[in-house]
């Protein structure tokens, strides 16, 4: 008999077909004469219904096993159903219980859960509604970014996860190494000798693939990579993680108006993509999460995206009637909170602030001909503040000279990067989307630990 996806069967499942379906029982409602089990494989929000009939053999037992966790096979024929809630339903012929689940210990009975509850069953949670509609949509994402790419000819390019510079240079690496912590070598002058270490110098995992990612696009022209990147901000806040995957893509004969569009079509392009393939999902976010869920989607297909020079929103916030706390200025960097009144308030919609200070943006960014901003443009959208950051890259070798300089980073250590700009450098551009950031942003969760299955965080490498 034909297994089947819980979801192939409500979408399309007719009346007299003879199926078998698997998954986890999510509910059993006894009535006098018959049991009805709400059955899910994850394929759906909606489980289908199943009728237990006392004709089966071992009926009372079985019944009694079928409890809430436990997982099974069940064979049938589907029926027209008597309910309002579901076109069809299964009347079982046959079931198979492969593993009961204590009806004392389960963890995921039927009530509500708080997501803080859940993150500590993560192994657990995805077989409740809303992890299980987040990750649907998670992966509906990845999906929409990789067709999006590989529809206009940009080749998915693997970057390094151990690496030995750091893209971002602002230190926030996780060290990697293979010394023994209680017994570490150290050198002449009493520094660590990591000379002895597994790699003979000091590596760490990747705060993005960025640096590599602009020396395969000096060679294919449009790259992307998606993966993980790491970092160790101390930052527990609800759009941070430790481990969190990243989107860049790398334009070469590329500038910043060209880097803005891109982002713009590629948000555009996952919005509706994802929207057609789960919306089922969607709508359950809207309900039970967060009712404009729908709208947002709505807005980000449907408008454009304002977009403003960072010295230009300065100026916003500085007339805006709104008290923050932390201060505006030209120089400072913008903080959650304005990133947040800027595309909450001001505009309504997604913003993309362009040409910040050079001292508050990465080395690699392009400098600016005023040689006080450099081609840097920040994605800002309601609820999130920052999803993608991006900039058009310094291809001067002088000036990317002085930059690594100025910042104070080992020159040394970049001595590749700096030959892609003596060896047939381009204008190019790129930028880096975080992808939980994205999730987080589509389904309206609250909390950046619950779009991703086993987040990392400080102090949490639990799962
Ligand atoms: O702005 P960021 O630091 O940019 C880069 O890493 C560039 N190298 C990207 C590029 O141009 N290729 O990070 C990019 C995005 C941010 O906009 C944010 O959405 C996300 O990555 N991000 C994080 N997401 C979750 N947890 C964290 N700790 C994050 N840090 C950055
Ligand atoms: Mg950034």
């Amino acid at each position: 008999m034909d297994i089947k996806r819980i979801i192939e069967l409500l979408r399309h499942g007719q009346p007299g077909d003879k199926i078998q379906v698997q998954g986890w029982v999510r509910t059993k409602r006894e009535l006098k004469d018959f049991a009805f089990l709400d059955l899910n494989d994850g394929s759906s929000l909606q489980g289908l219904q199943v009728v237990i009939n006392p004709d089966l053999p071992d009926y009372d037992q079985t019944l009694k096993l079928l409890n809430t966790g436990s997982s099974v096979s069940i064979a049938g024929e589907l029926v027209a159903s008597q309910g309002k809630n579901q076109r069809i339903e299964l009347q079982a012929s046959t079931v198979k219980i492969w593993g009961t689940a204590d009806l004392e210990t389960y963890p995921l009975q039927k009530k509500r859960h708080s997501f803080e509850f859940l993150r500590t069953i993560a192994h657990l949670r995805s077989r409740t509604n809303t992890l299980g509609a987040v990750f649907r949509v998670r992966n509906a994402c990845s999906a929409a970014i990789h067709q999006f790419f590989q529809d206009q000819g940009f080749l998915w390019i693997h970057t390094p996860i151990i690496t030995a510079s750091d893209c971002e240079g602002a230190g926030e690496q996780l060290a990697v190494t293979s010394l023994d912590l209680q017994n570490v070598p150290l050198a002449e002058d009493q520094t660590v000798d990591y000379s002895q270490d597994f790699f003979g110098k000091p590596t760490y995992l990747t705060v993005s693939g960025q640096l590599e990612g602009e020396i395969m696009a000096s060679a294919f022209c449009n790259i992307y990579t998606f993966g993980p990147t790491f970092r160790a901000e101390n930052s527990n806040t609800s759009r941070h993680l430790a481990e969190f995957w990243m989107v860049e893509p790398e334009m070469a004969f590329c500038d910043l108006q060209g880097d803005m569009d891109l982002a713009e079509a590629f948000l555009k392009h996952i919005f509706q993509s994802v929207l057609e393939r789960c919306p089922e999902d969607f709508e359950f976010f809207n309900q039970r999460i967060d009712q404009s869920v729908l709208a947002t989607a709505d807005q980000i297909i449907n408008s454009e995206f304002a977009r403003i020079t960072y010295t230009e929103a300065i100026e916003r916030l500085e007339k805006a009637s709104k008290k923050f706390e932390f201060p505006v200025e030209w120089g400072l960097d913008l903080q959650s909170e304005h990133e947040r009144y800027l595309s909450e308030e001001l505009f309504k919609r997604p913003v993309i602030v362009t040409d910040y200070p050079k001292e508050i943006k990465a080395f690699y960014m392009r400098l600016n001909d005023d040689d006080k901003t450099v081609a840097a443009m920040d994605v800002l959208v309601p609820k999130i503040g920052e999803i993608i950051g991006g900039a058009q890259r310094e291809e001067r070798l002088d000036l990317l000279e002085q930059r690594i300089q100025a910042q104070g980073l080992p020159m040394e250590e970049y001595w590749w990067y700096l030959d892609l700009r003596r060896y047939g450098t381009v204008p190019h551009a790129g930028f880096g989307l975080g992808f939980e950031r994205l999730v987080q942003f589509m389904t309206g969760m609250t909390n950046i630990r619950d779009v991703i299955p086993f987040p990392r965080t400080p102090l949490n490498a639990d799962f």
